[in-house]
């Protein structure tokens, strides 16, 4: 893209101060830009003067999940038919490791970080030995894709490199990288990050599967014939991967997703509840809950917002593909963003200053023909690291690792 066409483009969106200090960039840095300028997508900020439409709820009720009992009384059939979709290569599994792991508070990606005691036990790795179990089990070399950042791609691609890929076989996987958006000051200005270069964010964790599709990575999963695709977050070091139990009740159940789900530990538990929304599959945020939601309870007492999703999906890849056509809800997070301020000096906030877009990943729900909540018992299942101590932390994880009899 020429100056030209960067300034045609910046002025449509009212951005024309992202060229500011163009005339004060060396020729590699004005090419950068103009490039950046050509690959972002500067119409996610209408999403700012739109966001109280854009995230207003439709009608909740509640929505049950097939209970470990039912779980329990049905777990041969399910488990037969999750290994042999498995055999059949129909299965893949989807790490999403684009996020900032901001809470944590190391710089490096967070399946980086080391929760070993004795030995190193990097998160990456808990992941991989997880996936391992049913490698093993089923005798099939899952195919495993991961989602990094701009941010941390390099740093994520090396680190596999240098630790053998933790066993898994290296060419049973494959990085890409997801999308990222622009940020923007509350008045909806894009930010500089310096003089030659935009500021950015991931996009959330919802744009998994159309970065994916850019990718090229479509044309593996039609080639492969690969049906549906389990995706999880990089933080919870004891969930289970491509578990064929999950895999077999959600295909029995006809629907194009099962999640699985946790019993809340108790109504303020700080986790998304899985529900209905206008007749469609979707998670409630907890921030979102009214009191009176959180403790509505049935004729037997029992609550009826209770299930928490724990960021473990199966999507049929027929259902996303349809999906990529629908527009996801943009939400907007208030944040503090480092960036340069008209003069050109750094500005370093204390509090919130900027705002960045973000698609989230249960919103891809309502786009599917439903969703099988699937109950999962947390102690086994369940030891997420959003933090260095506290709750859901490096402490509390390897706590739950020790109870499950995984050495670290
Ligand atoms: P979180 O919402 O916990 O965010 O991500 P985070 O970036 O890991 O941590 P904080 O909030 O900055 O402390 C849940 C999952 O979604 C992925 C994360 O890597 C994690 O697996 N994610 C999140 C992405 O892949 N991309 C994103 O843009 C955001």
């Amino acid at each position: 893209m020429v100056y030209e066409e960067a300034l045609k483009k910046l002025s449509s969106y009212g951005q024309k101060h992202l060229l500011a200090f163009y005339d004060s960039l060396s020729d590699e840095q004005r090419a950068s830009l103009l490039d950046q300028i050509e690959e972002t997508d500067f119409s996610v900020i209408s999403a700012l003067a739109n966001e109280k439409a854009n995230t207003a709820r439709g009608e909740l009720s509640p929505l049950s999940a097939m209970t470990v009992a039912q779980i329990e009384e049905r777990k041969e059939e399910f488990t037969r038919v999750g290994l042999q979709a498995i055999r059949d290569g129909k299965v893949c599994a989807v790490l999403l490791a684009g996020g900032m792991g901001t809470r944590l508070g190391s710089a490096d990606p967070k399946g980086m970080y080391d929760i070993g005691l004795t030995k190193h036990v990097y998160i990456f790795q808990r992941l991989i030995e997880n996936l391992m179990d049913v490698v093993k089990e089923s005798g099939t070399w899952i195919r495993l894709f991961v989602m990094t950042s701009d941010v941390n791609d390099a740093k994520t691609r090396a680190f596999f490199a240098e630790h053998d890929y933790f066993g898994y076989k290296a060419d049973k996987i494959v990085f890409f990288k997801q999308d990222m958006a622009p940020t923007v000051s509350f008045d909806g200005k894009v930010l500089l990050e310096n003089k030659g270069r935009i500021s950015t964010s991931p996009n959330g964790n919802g744009g998994w599967f159309s970065s994916m599709v850019r990718a090229g990575i479509g044309d593996i999963l039609k080639d492969e014939g690969i049906e549906w695709l389990n995706v999880f977050a990089v933080d919870n070091v004891l969930q289970r991967i491509c578990d064929p139990t999950f895999v077999g009740a959600t295909i029995l159940s006809g629907y194009e997703a099962g999640s699985k789900v946790i019993r809340k530990a108790n109504p303020d538990e700080k986790v998304g509840v899985i529900c209905k929304e206008d007749g469609r599959t979707a998670v409630v945020e907890y921030s979102e809950m009214t009191d009176e939601l959180r403790n509505s309870v049935d004729e037997n007492g029992d609550y009826l917002y209770y299930f928490g999703v724990i960021l473990n999906y199966l999507f049929s890849v027929k259902g996303l593909m349809r999906a990529l056509d629908e527009e996801l809800t943009i939400h907007i997070a208030r944040k503090k963003i480092s960036c340069i301020d008209e003069n050109g000096s750094e500005v370093k906030p204390e509090e919130p200053n900027g705002c960045k877009f973000e698609l989230f990943i249960f919103d891809l729900l309502k786009a599917l023909e439903g969703c099988l909540p699937y109950e999962v018992v947390r102690e086994y299942e369940f030891a997420p690291i959003k933090n260095k101590t506290g709750v859901d932390s490096v402490e509390s994880a390897r706590k739950l690792c020790a109870q499950n009899g995984i050495e670290l």
